[in-house]
């Protein structure tokens, strides 16, 4: 089981709203550290919300049990709302601050471990930070056993010099945590319950506290103002590029490319630089995406397809070999095989009420600037010609023109 604390007012964020309702890449923080948590195996997981409750709840609902912290005083507060979910349980329960959003799985997973292996009461997460100005100081001593933590605005200058910081994740055996908590109290410069004085009661009892020192130090990076929002952004933004590379994907610009959660991308497709992608998104292998092209939701982009220079895609099918070269927004809609797009050319999906699609047969030719007006329903092999509006289906096979006949007047512009 698992507690996540969001029931702070994140005052460092500076915004109307709970931090923990903050997204990065589209998804709201508090929901990050839930699935990290799921994913890591742990499915009863509790909630302690009380800042803006209804916007967490909302984001999270039914995922998650809750307990309401009426008044914010402090982390060591937020996990004794939740205490009536553990009276009576054994074993152990992991403790997550709800604004660290990118912390991996498999991490939560070694804190667990290494508890149980080691027959620890408590078990944190740490990290050596060279600038660890903010964090919570861990205190160990000659033997290197942890003693306690210290928050940075309860530090002494030499306590401040320590480089090892608490991540705000823990593992606890229940028992232990319960009895604990009966014990802190606010005699800090916040007058708050600190959970990181757990720590200290539970070794003064003379049960054994342990740490896992993380490897890779950005998973526990805490997002407090919006500095650190984007920073955290940064870093999933080159986890996920850098994961993609791996499996075989080019990536021209680490740096200007956005791709979101969960996107799919087959071997060797080449993503051209400022391009974004969104989740709910496969794209098949041999494509070429971008540069500057945004691919939204919904969108199943077979092989060999090229969606070229500023495009705007949206819950689009585009079946094998496809071109979208430049310059369009295609919205719901199929396209089949071997078609190609004229520059310019747009779906009208969107009629002031609802959407609807537009479907384009296989090996046709759209000329450029061509309007298709949906709901529109395009055969195979039909050629349209450029600069036409579609606002009528038409059969396999057929030459498509929707638009003024040209006139010229002779010599009318001669004298001017
Ligand atoms: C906390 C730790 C610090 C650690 C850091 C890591 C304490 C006292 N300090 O500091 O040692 O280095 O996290 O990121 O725990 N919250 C509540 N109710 C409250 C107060 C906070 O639910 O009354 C929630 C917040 O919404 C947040 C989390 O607890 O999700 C941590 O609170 P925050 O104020 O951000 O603590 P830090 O100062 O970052
Ligand atoms: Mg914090």
């Amino acid at each position: 089981m698992a507690i996540i604390m969001a029931a702070g007012k994140g005052t460092r964020m500076k915004s109307k709203n709970s931090k923990l309702v903050q997204k990065i890449y589209g998804k709201e923080m508090v929901k990050r550290a839930v699935e990290n948590a799921k994913k890591a195996g742990i499915n009863d997981i509790v909630t302690v919300v009380g800042y803006k409750k209804e916007q967490v709840m909302q984001v999270l609902g039914d995922s998650v049990k809750y307990a309401v912290q009426e008044e914010m005083l402090g982390t060591g507060h937020a996990v004794m709302q939740a205490a009536k979910f553990l009276e009576g349980k054994k074993g152990r329960v992991l403790v997550l601050n709800g604004d660290v959003p990118i912390l991996r799985p498999e991490t939560i997973n070694r804190l667990l471990d290494k508890s149980i292996d080691n027959k620890e009461a408590a078990t944190l997460l740490t990290a050596i930070y060279d600038d660890p100005f903010g964090y919570g100081r861990i205190i160990r001593d000659e033997g290197g056993n942890i003693e306690g933590i210290v928050e940075e605005k309860d530090a002494t200058e030499e306590q401040k010099e320590i480089s090892e910081i608490n991540a705000g994740i823990y593992c606890f055996d229940i028992e232990a945590l319960l009895e604990a908590l009966k014990e802190i109290k606010p005699n800090n410069s916040q007058g708050e319950y600190y959970l990181t004085d757990v720590i200290e009661i539970i070794g003064n009892k003379g049960l054994k506290t342990g740490a896992v020192i993380v490897e890779d130090n950005t998973e526990i990076l805490g997002v407090n103002d919006r500095m650190q929002l984007q920073m955290v952004t940064k870093i999933l933004q080159h986890r996920i590029n850098s994961e993609l590379m791996m499996s075989g994907v080019t990536i021209e610009d680490i740096n200007s490319t956005y791709i979101y959660d969960d996107v799919k991308i087959g071997m060797d497709t080449v993503i051209h630089p400022n391009t974004t992608i969104k989740s709910d998104v496969e794209i098949g292998e041999d494509c070429e995406i971008g540069p500057n092209s945004y691919i939204r939701e919904g969108c199943r982009i077979a092989n060999k397809v090229k969606i070229g220079s500023f495009v705007e895609i949206k819950k689009a099918i585009i079946e094998e070999g496809t071109k979208v070269p430049h310059l369009s927004y295609m919205g719901d809609c199929e396209i089949g095989s071997g078609t190609n797009i004229g520059c310019g050319t747009i779906t009208c999906n969107y009629d002031g009420l609802k959407k609807s699609k537009t479907i384009i047969g296989k090996d046709c030719f759209v000329g450029s600037n061509v309007n298709f007006v949906a709901p529109v329903k395009i055969g195979d092999n039909v050629l349209v010609a450029a600069g036409s509006t579609v606002t009528e289906d038409a059969p396999t096979d057929s030459l498509v023109i929707a638009r003024e006949r040209q006139t010229n007047k002779e010599g009318w512009n001669a004298n001017k």
